[in-house]
C-alpha cells in the first residue's frame, strides 16, 4: 500500500468521531519508544510531526534523523507538518525517512500548487496549510492536488498557544470550496485545540484535529483522548 493510500483510508467520512493527532512536540524525546507505545495504547490512529527551521519559524524542533526514528517504532501513520523555509527541497527525504503525508506552508512555497504535486508524485498524501493571518484565496490554485488541508489556529512555531478563532472562519470557507469545485481534500486544523475549543472546530467542518498540550499536559494520554473523541463527536 502506498504512504498516500494508508492516509486516505484512516478515516471514513461518515464517522461521527474526529480524527485526533496528538503532537509530537511536547513530548518526552528522551523516551520516545514509550511515548509512542503509550499513545498507542491510547487509541492513537495517527500521528503529527513538527519540524521547524528555526527560519521560516522562529523556533528549532527536530529534522530528519527523527522521523526516521519514530517511523522504525511504530506502524502509525505519520502526517509531518514541515514549518521550513524551501521545503520542495527536502520532500523526496522525508519520504525516505517514513512521512506519510507531507504537508507544506504556502507563505514557503514559491509554487505551490507544483509543490503539492510533487509530494504526491512521490507517493505520499499532499497537503497545503496557511498561517491565521493568510487568506484561503492563497490556496486555491493548489487545492485540487491535495489530499488536506490544515488550517492553522495559532501562528505556526509553538505549542501551548491560544486558539484563533478566524480558523473557524477559514474552515467554512473551505467547506464551500470543496463543495463548489467537487474536491475531496481533507480538513485538518492545528493549534490551541483542546476539549473547549474541538467541538467548534467539528461543526465548521474539521474531521483532523492536532492536538498537543491538550494531550501532554494531562495526566492521562487514554482520558484526554477519549474527552477529545467525545466533544469532537457529531
Ligand atoms: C504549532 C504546531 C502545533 C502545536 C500544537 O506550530 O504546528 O502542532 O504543537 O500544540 P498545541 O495543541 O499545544 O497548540
Ligand atoms: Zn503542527
Amino acid at each position: 500500500m502506498s504512504q498516500r493510500d494508508k492516509i486516505l483510508k484512516l478515516r471514513n467520512p461518515a464517522d461521527p468521531r474526529p480524527l485526533v493527532l496528538p503532537s509530537l512536540l511536547l513530548c518526552d524525546f528522551g523516551d520516545l519508544k514509550t511515548e509512542l507505545y503509550q499513545l498507542e495504547q491510547a487509541g492513537v490512529e495517527a500521528l503529527h510531526l513538527d519540524v521547524m527551521d528555526g527560519v521560516f519559524v522562529p523556533n528549532l524542533s527536530y529534522g530528519l534523523p527523527v522521523v526516521k526514528g519514530i517511523r522504525d517504532h511504530t506502524e502509525l501513520p505519520l502526517d509531518v507538518h514541515l514549518m521550513i523555509a524551501r521545503p520542495e527541497q527536502y520532500l523526496t527525504q522525508f519520504s525516505e525517512a517514513g512521512a506519510d503525508l507531507l504537508t507544506v506552508h504556502v507563505e514557503a512555497c514559491g509554487s505551490p500548487a507544483e509543490v503539492v504535486q510533487e509530494i504526491r508524485s512521490l507517493g505520499m498524501a499532499s497537503g497545503i496549510t496557511l498561517n491565521p493571518s493568510t487568506p484561503v484565496a492563497e490556496i486555491e490554485d493548489a487545492l485540487e492536488y491535495c489530499d488536506l488541508v490544515l488550517v492553522m489556529s495559532v501562528d505556526a512555531g509553538f505549542g501551548g498557544q491560544a486558539f484563533n478563532p478566524v480558523a473557524l472562519e477559514k474552515l467554512e470557507q473551505l467547506v464551500q470550496l470543496r463543495t463548489e469545485r467537487s474536491l475531496d481534500f481533507i480538513l485538518e486544523v492545528d493549534g490551541g485545540i483542546n476539549t473547549g475549543t474541538i467541538g467548534r472546530c467539528r461543526q465548521s467542518g474539521a474531521t483532523w484535529m492536532v492536538v498537543g498540550s491538550g494531550i501532554f499536559r494531562q495526566p492521562s494520554y487514554s482520558a484526554a483522548m477519549a474527552e477529545l473523541n467525545d466533544l469532537g463527536s457529531l
